[in-house]
């Protein structure tokens, strides 16, 4: 009951389930920002990033400068409430690099190889078809483009076992908050 009103495994969250956690987050971010994670990844000025399951936002405002005005963010999320935040933080903190897209059906409208870096964090349990996920992520990214993902909440193994079995990613790296990933393409 908690994992299908909150949730786990179900893709799109109920809109009462969206707005509590974007309460939470508001705090969350207040007093433990998260975003500092992004300074790991290696992202580069003027590069193509996508924040997969951003929900209200909270990595865009990070990954639009550490892009700069020449790169760009695009915050992919299969919930519309999502993607209203996200178009409120952009007018609030004049976010000019970053666009909000929709995932309807979790289908990600991003043309092929559009990004050198996709990042999904803290959503990869909510997923429920974690292949047509991972095959999704590979269409978007560049063949020398990389994506970090994180366990969400299920055990790592869990999380390794849906990758390999994807055959879209090899993960080439991990620690025990995030795993690099390089396409098979
Ligand atoms: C727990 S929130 C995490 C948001 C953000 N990544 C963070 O860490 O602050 C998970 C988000 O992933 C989104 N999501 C779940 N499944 C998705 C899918 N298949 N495609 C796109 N977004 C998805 C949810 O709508 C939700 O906004």
């Amino acid at each position: 009951m908690f994992r299908k009103r909150f949730g786990a495994g179900m893709d799109r969250m109920p809109d009462f389930a969206f707005k509590m956690m974007s309460l939470m987050f508001k705090f969350r971010d207040r007093f433990f920002p998260q975003d500092r994670v992004l300074d790991e990844f290696g992202i580069q000025d003027g590069q193509v990033v996508v924040d997969y399951g951003c929900g209200p936002g909270s990595y865009i405002g990070r990954a639009s400068k550490l892009v700069g005005a020449k790169g760009k963010v695009f915050a992919v999320d299969i919930h519309e409430l999502a993607i209203d935040a996200i178009n409120k933080k952009i007018a609030k903190e004049n976010l000019n690099n970053v666009s909000g897209v929709v995932a309807k059906n979790g289908k990600c409208p991003l043309d092929n190889d559009t990004a050198n870096l996709v990042f999904a964090l803290d959503m990869f349990h909510m997923v429920s078809d974690s292949t047509l996920f991972l095959k999704g992520l590979n269409r978007i990214i560049k063949p020398d483009g990389v994506l970090f993902i994180d366990n969400g909440h299920q055990p790592r193994k869990q999380a390794k076992t849906k990758i390999l079995a994807s055959v879209a990613w090899d993960i080439v790296e991990e620690n025990d908050r995030y795993m690099k990933c390089k396409p098979t393409k």
